[in-house]
């Protein structure tokens, strides 16, 4: 199915922050790829779009599903219009959906910054694979596989963690992950 027509239209979703409790557990395996499944996409990859972030998984906004949406090569870029507004105007939109992601190969590995938009203001070089296989479905229920490397596989590995209730900062050492921790559930009670 073309994901085109979904980059600009939709409604913002809230994002989850940590340590809200959805972001720790195990997500369920989507069982209907029905129409009320598109429209979740559709507005997950509008809300990605406008925080903006390079992923989005169900998670984040409150759905403990296997799914998430990525784009790793799309441009945002602040103009002023004639009247003198600003606005931004996106670019280059290459976006994805995992439904169901299993990963089930890895190889290298790479150590590159990371943040989070459940997250927001910490970013940490955090290691990863440098590449994956991955297998999963698209919103018609279709069997895909797809080898991916650098950008697109972090970010997989990112996303996917997800799904398994993990968050970046539980990737990070002991002492940066009970930092950030803290300093989260501080920021969350203010
Ligand atoms: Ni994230």
């Amino acid at each position: 199915m073309n994901l085109e027509k979904y980059k600009l239209e939709g409604e913002l979703l809230s994002i989850f922050t940590y340590p809200d409790a959805v972001l720790s557990q195990v997500a369920k395996p989507v069982t209907d790829f029905n129409k009320d499944l598109k429209h979740l996409v559709k507005n997950m990859l509008f809300s990605m779009y406008h925080a903006p972030g390079i992923g989005l998984a169900a998670p984040q906004i409150g759905h403990s599903i296997r799914l998430f949406v990525l784009d790793v090569d799309f441009d945002r870029e602040e103009v002023t219009t004639a009247s003198g507004k600003e606005e931004y105007r996106w670019s280059g939109f290459n976006p994805m959906v995992f439904i169901n992601p299993i990963i089930t190969g890895t190889s290298g590995t790479s150590i590159h910054e990371e943040g989070c938009l459940s997250v927001p203001g910490v970013y940490e070089d955090v290691k990863r694979h440098q590449s994956v296989h991955v297998k999963f479905q698209d919103l018609d229920g279709n069997f895909h596989e797809l080898e991916a490397s650098d950008m697109l596989a972090i970010c997989i590995q990112h996303e996917n963690d997800h799904l398994d209730g993990i968050v970046f900062i539980d990737r990070l050492s002991n002492l940066k992950k009970n930092f950030y921790k803290k300093k989260m559930i501080k920021e969350k009670v203010r």
